[in-house]
């Protein structure tokens, strides 16, 4: 839907209050004005005020509302108002519109002006730090990091177009008692893994060594634990050790990062603040909300939840002691108008305590913090995917068996392709993006290789399809382009057809969807987008004719329309960080 179009008619509307018919009505039913909506059958226009809610207050039937206030409107039109407008048509209870061919497309050339198109900068000088990825040192990247990765680099992206200047974080899980595990059972075993040749496989492996063997012999871990104490006091060997993990792990995030065309600009890992911690248990204690219980310091965060917890008695500091210290930071150093942390829903309670706190510390941005919430993986058919030893389920893989499956499909469908592997690789890594962001992220995700590899459904393939099938439009087409502005006229010689107006209509909603999408925090916006406009331009493009017609100007026209289409379906997948083949 169109969101300019919707209030630019919106506010023309209110006149129809004037009319005596409604004189009557409270101020609710003026509500109704926001209800205009895009009619599932647009043949009769592209925009609908449904009446039915006022036949109640009125004492009249829907139809015959909707014929008075169109009669009014009709009346208004002949007075030189709603020139924007064709046809205001009575039917069935609601008033339609139909939107004037020369105003539709001078508003699609003036969106498509703007450069880069979508872009609106309405948040310039305001500065947005955004928490994505963040994995845990030592352990590989889950199916549930992607979430946390591609749903954070697309609001990323979204914020950028937004005009924010963006800080990606990577706050790294790199601190904490499991180091000193680590550190502990690389000293004992170390020689027993391969890490010259799989350094992180062999990190990842003693990780849960470690954890078996600790699980009979309680000795392990207060070994883990005196290790990590010597590891807090910084010494050196020890550090030495973790820093060699932390180098091992980034390396291989990073791989996985590349894939998935992420970039954060700095990495402030949980270790970043390990020397801010003192500070900011004071910082809290002074403000007189520090209470000791049950063995433990915290803070009583409200009835409604259990105490967020700030320092054990031992003194070890935790998670979210770390949060309080990195939300400063990132106000204080960082000067962020906006934090954003993109976790999974099972974090919810940690930054309802963490928020509240510093809340109640007295900090009033507490409010611009965000919880990126989103649900979880749910998969159907798991046989496909083995799992390593049955544990978690890894990205790697999964990105590995997309793009082994997508090349089976090109080697059926277009087996003379060039470059296969790297067609493979984009439609592979895209489709598995593409399913994660076309869900409400709130919600839980199906995972079905049937449904993610349909190149006619609702998938990733079908938009980057798309978008090639317009390339290949374009790249036929020997003819002039009418050049936007001046050939104007021409592009309206003749009347346009109802699928290229409703093409055209989605094209204009790119731009408020994309604010939609940030303002809700909700990619998937962008992502349901796309579908309806791949729907709309593969609708206008079996209908139609393009290439060859006698009519060049209206073949010019076509391709016009096709060029727009593929700028905004291009735009709209680089914003969701997928790849845009060429050919495939
Ligand atoms: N490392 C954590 C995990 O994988 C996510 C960190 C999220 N960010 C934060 N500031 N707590 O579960």
């Amino acid at each position: 839907m169109n969101l300019k179009i919707k209030n630019d008619l919106s506010k023309d509307l209110q006149f129809i209050f004037e009319m005596d018919l409604l004189k009557s009505l409270s101020s609710d039913d003026y509500q109704m004005l926001n209800l205009l909506e895009k009619p599932k059958d647009t043949s009769f226009g592209q925009m609908a005020l449904p009446v039915f809610g006022l036949s109640k207050p009125l004492k009249m039937s829907p139809n015959e509302i909707a014929k008075q206030i169109v009669n009014f409107l009709v009346e208004k039109k002949k007075q030189g108002m709603f020139n924007y407008i064709d046809e205001i048509i009575a039917v069935s209870g609601f008033i339609n519109f139909k939107f004037n061919s020369k105003y539709l497309t001078s508003e699609l050339v003036s969106f498509l002006s703007h450069k880069p198109v979508g872009f609106n900068p309405q948040k310039r000088n305001k500065k947005l730090v955004i928490d994505y990825s963040s994995p845990n040192v030592a352990k590989p990247m889950n199916i549930g990091h992607l979430r946390a990765t591609v749903i954070g680099q697309a609001l990323r992206n979204l914020a950028e177009a937004q005009g924010y200047e963006v800080i990606g974080l990577n706050h790294l899980g790199d601190w904490g008692v499991q180091f000193g595990k680590l550190a502990w059972a690389y000293q004992e075993w170390k020689d027993q893994y391969d890490f010259e040749q799989e350094p992180f496989k062999a990190l990842f492996d003693m990780y849960v060594r470690f954890h078996d063997e600790a699980e009979k012999d309680n000795s392990l871990n207060e070994k883990g634990a005196e290790t990590f104490i010597k590891l807090e006091k910084g010494d050196p060997d020890i550090t030495k050790l973790w820093k060699m993990f932390v180098e091992i792990s980034m390396k291989e995030y990073q791989r996985l990062w590349d894939r998935l065309g992420v970039k954060h600009d700095l990495v402030r890992g949980e270790s970043f603040y390990s020397d801010q911690l003192e500070q900011t248990v004071k910082l809290v204690e002074d403000k007189g909300i520090l209470e000791f219980s049950e063995g433990a310091y915290v803070v009583n965060v409200g009835e409604d939840m259990p105490p967020c917890l700030i320092k054990k008695s031992d003194g070890a500091s935790l998670y979210a002691t770390r949060d309080l210290a990195s939300a400063i930071y990132r106000k204080e150093v960082l000067g962020c108008d906006l934090n954003l942390y993109v976790v999974g829903v099972d974090q919810t309670l940690h930054f309802k305590q963490v928020f509240k706190t510093l809340e109640m510390m007295g900090y009033e941005w507490a409010k611009d913090c965000h919880h990126i919430s989103f649900g979880m993986y749910r998969f159907k058919d798991l046989g496909k995917m083995s799992t390593r030893k049955g544990r978690a389920i890894f990205l790697e893989d999964v990105l590995n068996k997309s793009v082994e499956l997508v090349k089976e499909i090109i080697e059926v469908k277009n087996p003379t392709l060039a470059n296969k592997d790297f067609v493979a690789e984009q439609v592979g890594v895209g489709a598995v993006i593409f399913n994660d962001l076309v869900n409400d992220r709130v919600r839980d995700v199906d995972f079905d290789w049937n449904k993610i590899l349909d190149f006619e459904g609702d998938s990733g393939p079908y938009i980057q399809y798309t978008n090639v099938r317009c390339l290949s439009v374009i790249d036929k087409f020997t003819g002039p382009l009418l050049s936007s502005y001046t050939e104007l006229e021409k592009f309206n010689l003749i009347e346009l057809e109802k699928e290229e107006v409703d093409l055209i209509c989605t094209l204009l909603g790119y731009e408020q969807t994309l604010q939609q999408a940030f303002d809700k925090f909700k990619p998937s916006i962008v992502a349901n987008y796309l579908l309806d406009l791949a729907k709309a331009y593969n609708t206008f493009y079996n209908k139609h004719r393009i290439l060859g017609l006698e009519n060049q100007t209206l073949t010019s026209r076509r391709v016009l329309i096709t060029k727009h289409a593929q700028q905004v379906l291009s735009a709209g997948l680089e914003i969701l960080n997928i790849q845009v083949p060429v050919k495939m």
